[in-house]
């Protein structure tokens, strides 16, 4: 606890483009955090070779994805933002961790299985072991928090266990963190499949709409939306397509969703498709500009890797000592 407050970690992989789904889900929630928790959010880069990456493209995405932060609206200030691999804590202590998590608890995730039968050419160590550099992230800040979706839940999982473990055997070295549990992120769905999440590894380009999209992609891509034959604009089960657009409205505008109802109201599809086509444009219209404007500051975002690198690396430090001590490494000499 820093500063008399929680804190609070999360991060994302430095690969792929963000989608709306990314957006709403997750990173437009973070911004009001760090008013009430202390917050780290990392570029997880070395997460991100577990699959094989193109080191041109992967150094640009990482990077992007750090200023995309900033541009929507995280400030660089009062949020820890950084790179993951720029604190050498996370590997360390991710191979100590590693000595305390079992074959059998890691052969258990549904994340390994998935990922080992789409790369079943590259099924490597890393892969396996990624849920405990994942713990060594969130532990290395004693975190109290952890905002994570759904698909992440069994990795804070097994968190909470390695951490529980440790402290059994060493005494109160971690923190064990909880699912953060304050608003959630709307949960949006794919354009094309309305009962599949939206996913940027979707090879149907109309299924999701990326953060970077141009304002004409976004309204394509609402018009093609599959929705039903009912014509009317009705918050249920019944009409996923429907539900997930009043969705998407409603996440952007704050409107509930009777409202949105009463809004379309006798209108069609195609008006109330190009509406939330354009609400969602006019709410990223503002991102890509302060994205291009930042990415052309390149002496500002420099000035901010270095800062947030270093603290970072001054809280995970502090932990790592101590496991270090509590195992029963030897002291340095200084
Ligand atoms: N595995 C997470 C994901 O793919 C990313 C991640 C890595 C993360 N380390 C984390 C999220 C620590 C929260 C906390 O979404």
């Amino acid at each position: 606890m820093l500063d008399g407050k929680k804190t609070l970690y999360s991060g994302m992989q430095a690969t792929g483009t963000l989608t709306l789904g990314n957006y709403l889900g997750a990173l437009k929630n973070w911004l009001t955090l760090a008013d009430e928790y202390t917050t780290f959010y990392g570029v997880m880069d070395l997460h991100s070779i577990t699959v094989r990456q193109d080191p041109a493209d992967f150094r640009k995405k990482a990077r992007n994805l750090l200023t995309l932060y900033i541009a929507a609206g995280l400030d660089p200030v009062k949020n820890c933002i950084y790179f993951q691999s720029h604190v050498p804590a996370h590997a360390e202590l991710s191979w100590i961790l590693n000595c305390f998590t079992y074959m059998g608890e890691l052969n258990r995730m549904t994340q390994f299985k998935d990922k080992s039968a789409k790369h079943a050419d590259n099924i490597n160590a890393g892969l396996f072991t990624y849920p405990v550099l994942m713990a060594a992230d969130i532990l290395l800040y004693q975190a109290d928090v952890v905002p994570v979706g759904v698909d992440q839940m069994q990795h804070l999982e097994i968190t909470r266990d390695i951490a529980q473990r440790f402290n059994g055997i060493y005494g109160e070295v971690f923190t064990v963190p909880e699912a953060y549990l304050g608003k959630v992120g709307a949960k949006v769905m794919s354009l094309q499949d309305p009962t599949k999440k939206m996913s940027k590894s979707d090879e149907n380009p109309n299924a999701s709409i990326l953060l970077m999209d141009d304002t004409d992609t976004i309204i394509r891509k609402f018009k093609r939306a599959v929705t039903d034959s009912e014509a009317q604009v009705r918050y249920r089960d019944e009409q996923p397509g429907i539900k997930n657009l009043i969705d998407i409205y409603s996440a952007v505008t704050g409107k509930k969703p009777e409202e949105v109802e009463k809004e379309f109201d006798g209108k069609g599809y195609g008006d109330f498709k190009l509406a939330v086509g354009e609400v969602v444009a006019n709410m990223l219209k503002p991102v890509h500009e302060e994205f291009d404007r930042l990415t052309k500051d390149k002496a500002f975002i420099d000035g901010i890797i270095k800062e947030n690198d270093e603290k970072a690396a001054y809280y995970a430090m502090k932990t790592l000592r101590k496991v270090q001590k509590k195992v029963g490494f030897t002291e340095r000499i200084r």
